[in-house]
């Protein structure tokens, strides 16, 4: 059985209060969400990550370290170091106490990595990434998903595909066991339009089938998290889907209570 897993993306956003009073309010509900999850008798463990502003990672370490919730970044450099204004390596990373780090977010590939560059040279980039997270003992969470314009030209599979078979030649397709895939369509993220859980469902599956092709058993222990419009009243039949493995949350993720819930909403949804 895989273990739940809900990553919540702050994106750049600056808490209304501060990050500190964010940070310990995400603590408090974890530990009241842990004995939540120990009084439901259904309920199982789930694992939990925050992706704040780079900014803050000093402070996640302070309040978090000890927790059980992990804390990682939104984007990490393909090099090691050197003249990258603006980047941050993976070993920078590693030394803030993270456990995890984002590749791929759709906001930016199309924002800021995009610049004239196509999608294959883009995975390309985002592969880069992903061996240096794995070198560092990080776990890349690896964002794929397709805009309205592809979805309503059916190449939804097609560029998921193209990404997988990318990481595969790479890394080769072991690498995989220590890494979590995230589908999240474009067209769902910030709408308030998420997938229905029967279309998240197909492309889970397809995915896993994907992976199966060159390593049934890494596939099958292979976590596939779902984002995109994520919400309290969405979670449990999302998550309830046998191939959706847990969520990557935006909006809600700064939302404590919702948050939490919708960690809660995983604990229950095991199959
Ligand atoms: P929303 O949950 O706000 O749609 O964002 C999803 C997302 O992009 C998480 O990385």
């Amino acid at each position: 059985m895989r273990k739940p897993l809900i990553a919540g993306n702050w994106k750049m956003n600056s808490p209304d209060e501060s990050s500190k009073v964010l940070l310990v309010n995400v603590l408090v509900h974890a530990q009241l969400l842990e004995k939540r999850i120990l009084e439901e008798k259904d309920a199982s463990d789930i694992d939990i990550a925050i992706f704040p502003p780079s900014v803050y990672l000093k402070e996640a370490q302070e309040i978090l370290t000890g927790s059980k919730i992990h804390w990682g970044t939104q984007n990490v450099s393909a090099y090691d170091e050197g003249p990258y204004t603006g980047e941050i390596s993976a070993s920078m990373i590693r030394g803030f106490g993270c456990d995890y780090v984002l590749i791929g977010h759709s906001e930016r590939r199309c924002l800021y990595e995009t610049l004239e560059l196509d999608q294959y040279v883009l995975d390309q980039i985002v592969a880069k990434k992903y061996a240096k997270a794995i070198n560092q003992g990080l776990t890349p969470i690896i964002c794929i998903g397709e805009t309205a314009e592809d979805y309503a030209a059916g190449k939804t599979e097609e560029i998921i595909a193209r990404l997988l078979d990318v990481l595969i030649e790479h890394q080769g397709p072991q690498a995989l066991a220590q890494t979590v895939l995230a589908y999240e369509p474009v067209w769902a993220i910030g709408t308030g339009q998420s997938a229905t859980p029967e279309w998240a469902q197909k492309v889970h599956s397809f995915m896993r089938e994907r992976v199966a092709k060159h390593d049934a058993a890494t596939a099958e222990s292979l976590r596939i998290i779902y984002g995109g419009s994520v919400k309290p009243e969405n979670a449990r039949e999302i998550f309830a889907q046998p191939d959706v493995d847990g969520g990557l949350i935006g909006g809600a993720s700064l939302e404590v209570e919702e948050f939490s819930e919708i960690c809660f909403s995983a604990a229950v949804s095991t199959h």
